[in-house]
């Protein structure tokens, strides 16, 4: 039933914790809130972070080991961030007008030119990520005149949860059986040649081209950690310019320093014909997304005045989010986070690995780049699994998300680190640290994954249960 109650700002920090869960579940996601409690988190908030760390109500200092799912590459609240949106509100910038010309715009997209190979020139920006993909579809489709209008993605892809997004994302667990758009082609992720053979079937006796105008790569596909085979990428490029297809790289969860370069795709030096970004993009304040394009391919969808204005949004080019982007990057820059991502990415990923030898029993594989990395369990139980599968095939997945809760809980109540899971792989626990990390706060997180598996299984699911008794 509804209150009939009016909330004035000052009234949300003055919310009790049942008020602050019954407003949840009577306004926002009643079915969330229930996940949040499995977690333990329900009871839980934040009062402020800073740098690595979140503080909570109760006065616990948590290592956010997630990065806010690599949203944080500057850590929460950094001050050069803060200062600069103090200053667009404080001088009263004309923050959104269509009338006239954004320089806030123009130099985030001249910044955007320098930063990428080759000639990745032209750049739109948004406010999320899916949108970003949005706009490079159409531009890919324009591009060819609107007559080539299939889109190939793989089997490993996330793009984000809007239709067309969706439509090119992998997972059945992000589509959920919803109509995906037509003219949306799925391809082996890492198989270059299937995607040559795919390309080669598609193609009209007349033009001897296929009727497809992209294809969409995420070249490590993120949210389950897998990364294609050495070479791969360059096959792709070569692939794509034979069939005349355009290559869409999303590196938003990958961009920005995450895997030890600026972006993922510069490992094998190849230039792709669009590029879409977010997250740390933003310097972890502004809501921002973009592409950014080649010449040609801009100019040719695009390029008219007549069709300059064809794809747009209203929020795009905000000022004190393209500031905001503006002095995220030179951040990036100035404080060296790219090196520092790869070096310590290195440390990381040693120490992990070693405790996969520790750990043989526990751990199935440690995978990762730069500040990327994840540590995937063998599901507890899992010599019970091929039975479970057998008597109740709906809840084959159960042991290996119970596996994943049990351990990133532990990790949070007792050693007071926030990680994450895989996105669609459960038991997979992920390390996406801001970039500004310290080696000893590695130390910290890899300890406490130790202490965790050395509980055993037995001991760390009683504590789980008796979280909730
Ligand atoms: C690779 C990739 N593409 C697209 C998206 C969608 O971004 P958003 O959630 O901002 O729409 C995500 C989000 O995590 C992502 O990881």
């Amino acid at each position: 039933m509804k209150r009939k109650k009016w909330y004035k700002l000052e009234d949300v920090e003055k919310l009790s914790v049942q008020e602050r869960i019954d407003l949840t579940v009577d306004y926002v996601n009643p079915g969330m809130s229930k996940l949040f409690k499995i977690l333990g988190f329900d009871r839980i908030w934040a009062v402020s972070a800073e740098g690595m760390y979140i503080n909570l109500q109760n006065g616990r200092k948590i290592l956010d080991m997630t990065g806010g799912n690599c949203v944080l590459g500057l850590g929460h609240n950094h001050p050069k961030i803060l200062a600069c949106r103090k200053k667009i509100a404080e001088e009263k910038r004309l923050e959104l007008c269509k009338s006239f010309l954004s320089p806030y715009t123009a130099v985030l997209s001249a910044n955007m030119a320098n930063l990428l190979p080759g000639d990745l020139q032209y750049s739109f920006f948004c406010g999320s990520g899916a949108e970003a993909v949005e706009g490079a579809l159409k531009l890919a489709q324009k591009h060819h005149g609107l007559q080539r209008n299939g889109i190939v993605y793989t089997d490993h892809s996330f793009h984000g949860k809007t239709h067309a997004a969706m439509s090119v994302s992998s997972m059945d667990d992000t589509r959920h059986n919803f109509q995906s758009l037509g003219h949306c082609y799925q391809v082996p992720y890492g198989d270059a040649q299937a995607l040559e053979a795919f390309f080669r079937s598609r193609c009209s006796k007349e033009t001897g081209k296929p009727d497809i105008c992209a294809f969409i790569l995420e070249v490590i596909h993120g949210t389950r950690l897998i990364f294609p085979p050495k070479g791969y990428l360059k096959e792709v490029r070569e692939f794509c310019v034979k069939y005349d297809v355009l290559l869409i790289v999303d590196e938003i969860y990958t961009g920005f320093g995450r895997t030890g370069y600026w972006f993922a795709f510069e490992e094998e030096n190849i230039i792709p014909d669009i590029v879409c970004y977010s997250k740390t993009f933003g310097g972890g304040k502004a809501s921002i997304a973009g592409y950014t394009t080649r010449v040609p391919v801009f100019m040719k969808a695009y390029g008219r005045t007549d069709d300059s204005m064809i794809h747009s949004s209203t929020f795009s080019g905000m000022s004190e989010e393209c500031a905001t982007a503006i002095e995220a990057m030179n951040i990036m820059k100035d404080e060296n986070l790219v090196e520092i991502s790869r070096k310590l990415g290195k440390y990381l990923g040693q120490r992990l690995l070693a405790l996969s030898e520790k750990y043989p029993g526990s751990i199935k594989d440690v995978r990762g780049r730069g500040l990327l990395w994840g540590v995937e369990l063998k599901p507890m139980l899992y010599k019970m699994e091929p039975t479970i599968k057998k008597l109740f095939p709906s809840k084959a997945s159960f042991l290996p998300v119970l596996t994943g809760v049990v351990a990133l809980t532990e990790l949070f109540h007792s050693y007071d680190i926030l990680a994450y899971l895989g996105f669609t792989r459960r038991n997979l626990i992920v390390f996406s640290p801001s970039l500004i990390i310290e080696k000893e706060e590695l130390d910290k997180a890899v300890d406490a994954i130790d202490k965790v598996l050395s509980s055993g299984w037995l001991t760390l699911g009683k504590k789980f249960i008796s979280r909730y008794i």
